[in-house]
């Protein structure tokens, strides 16, 4: 190469450099004059100059029904805010809801001027979030709104949050209260995981001893009193939910993590000894199948959600009497199912067919990705980070997937590297590596994007037995999922987001709720857990 083509090399690279050092400090200088105090953080924000003062006189007004809904609860959303009084300014809010705006699905904008802040969207969703937004500037702002303008969206359709009651439950007013956290955090999916091994935590008018066998006993105590939701307060906690455009997906884990239902029904259980002792269903008996068919159409009729969860995980645990069991043996051997495997995709196929024939789409566990049911009607959840495989079948099968992997999105691991009690494998799960998700997966989705539904944190709780101890796990976690599942990739920025993460403690303080304080690790006890009463279940 002649000195001059050396040269013009040289000149190139360096060009390229700057270029790409001049991209990224602009999208850094953008990223900080955008940055609003908000979570998540919005798709696209910009400051302008000047302020609009919230104050007694502010008034709030909706073009039609919903609108004006919202906007008559304002005051008091207001008034319980406690701002400092400012002097009495007349200004307004106006909330828009316009199906011709076109703006995305549960998209809004939100403009602030010095006369006016105007809140606009094209569905109800979206009104429902530009409100919860604004409701949040004035919190953190104390009533004294910067100008600006939010276009914002979410990145996912699901963003969810999974609370596991059979191992220890909490009660209404604390799921309302997370109900709460969520709407404002726009997180829109609650998975219950009311079924599991230590309790069955929900009614069922045709199979009472459910509640009455099945309820007793929690992780730590198989005595503890029977705990259970009635079906009086599950209308009640999906209109809560509802009205906060919040969807609850109940989750009846079979065929595995049976043990309190075949504890209430051993007719239907699949044998077992010991601690596993009733883990699975009977796989090969009408009656299980007639049984469950009868639970679900309870189910459906109570939780409105297009999505039912069976479960489906971890069979293997606890089905060694399939392999001695001579009427299963006969099955497989009848069915041509080929072994104790292919019975658990009998199983997974039979119970599809039964929620599909109830217009539900069945959500299961990554397991259902062997199981041989239609991806048109299922969705699978991924579950094991050590099996990115299971991820990436799923996309090649055409399965649409939400990402729950252990790591880094379930919240029974420790948030901080010097805390006791929860789960470290090969490591943890700090605020830092949920918000930085999905990164570390995403060249895995590539081409297949558009059938990521969302993400989720899974709160699994045998080691979480009471309110204070949820919240320590639980927040401020949950801020991070928040933004992982709704702000664009490009928008995000973690040092800016733990910036403003305090004003964020400072709103969980006024609703007394517990929390870990990554700025001052050792500021706060790591709640403990229950001493366990012998012969408990061990963990799977
Ligand atoms: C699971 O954690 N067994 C889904």
């Amino acid at each position: 190469m002649g000195s001059l083509s050396k040269k013009n090399a040289y000149l190139c690279t360096m060009m390229k450099k700057i270029t790409l050092t001049l991209a990224l400090l602009t999208q850094c200088v953008v990223l900080l004059f955008s940055q609003v105090n908000l979570f998540p953080t919005p798709a696209t924000a910009f400051r302008g100059r000047g302020v609009f003062y919230v104050n007694k006189h502010t008034l709030a007004e909706g073009n039609g029904d919903y609108a004006a809904q919202l906007a008559a609860g304002w005051a008091e959303s207001i008034n319980a805010l406690g701002l400092p009084e400012h002097d009495a300014v007349k200004n307004r809010v106006r909330l828009n809801l316009n199906k011709e705006l076109n703006l995305k699905k549960e998209g809004y904008t939100l403009t602030v001027s010095s006369e006016e802040v105007l809140l606009e969207a094209s569905s109800e969703s979206g009104l429902f979030y530009a409100n919860e937004a604004l409701l949040q500037l004035i919190r953190f702002y104390k009533g004294v709104l910067p100008v600006l303008r939010i276009n914002d969206y979410p990145r996912y359709e699901w963003r969810g949050f999974m609370l596991d009651e059979s191992r220890h439950f909490f009660g209404k007013e604390t799921v309302k209260q997370y109900l709460d956290v969520m709407a404002s955090l726009r997180m829109n999916v609650l998975h219950w995981h009311l079924t599991d091994e230590p309790g069955w935590r929900i009614e069922i008018k045709r199979y009472p001893k459910l509640t009455t066998v099945g309820a007793v006993g929690n992780y730590h105590d198989p005595n503890a009193t029977a705990a259970f939701y009635t079906q009086e307060d599950i209308k009640e906690i999906v209109a809560y939910a509802a009205e906060r455009h919040i969807m609850i997906v109940p989750e009846f884990d079979m065929p595995g993590h049976a043990t309190a239902v075949c504890r209430a029904y051993p007719e239907v259980s699949g044998g077992g000894e010991g601690r596993w002792q009733h883990f699975t269903f009977h796989p090969c008996k009408d009656e299980t199948y007639e049984f469950i068919n009868n639970i679900l159409d309870e189910l459906v009729a109570l939780f409105p959600s297009p999505y039912i969860h069976i479960g489906g995980d971890e069979v293997h645990y606890g089905n060694r009497s399939w392999f001695t069991d001579p009427d299963i043996q006969q099955f497989i051997k009848d069915k041509d199912l080929k072994n104790e495997v292919g019975l658990e995709h009998y199983f997974i196929r039979r119970v599809a067919a039964m929620v599909a024939a109830k217009g539900k789409t069945l959500v299961g566990w990554d397991e259902l990705v062997d199981a041989g049911v239609s991806p048109a009607r299922a969705v699978v959840m991924w579950w094991r980070h050590d099996r990115r495989s299971q991820l990436v079948k799923a996309l090649e099968q055409g399965f649409r997937v939400i990402m729950t992997p252990r790591r880094p999105l379930y919240g029974d691991f420790v948030q901080y590297g010097t805390h006791k009690i929860g789960r470290f494998w090969n490591g943890y799960n700090p605020v830092e590596d949920i918000y930085r998700f999905p990164d570390p997966v995403v060249h895995l989705m590539k081409g297949c994007e558009d059938q990521i539904m969302g993400l989720q944190m899974s709160m699994w709780t045998e080691r979480i037995a009471d309110k204070k101890r949820l919240d320590y796990m639980v927040f401020p976690r949950l801020v991070a999922v928040a933004e992982s599942g709704w702000t664009p990739a490009k928008a995000k920025e973690y040092s800016l987001f733990m910036q403003k993460l305090p004003l964020f403690l400072n709103y969980l303080d006024s609703k007394n709720i517990y929390y870990f304080n990554p700025f001052h690790p050792d500021a706060r006890l790591e709640p403990a857990e229950p001493a366990k009463k012998e012969d408990v279940l061990q963990d799977g």
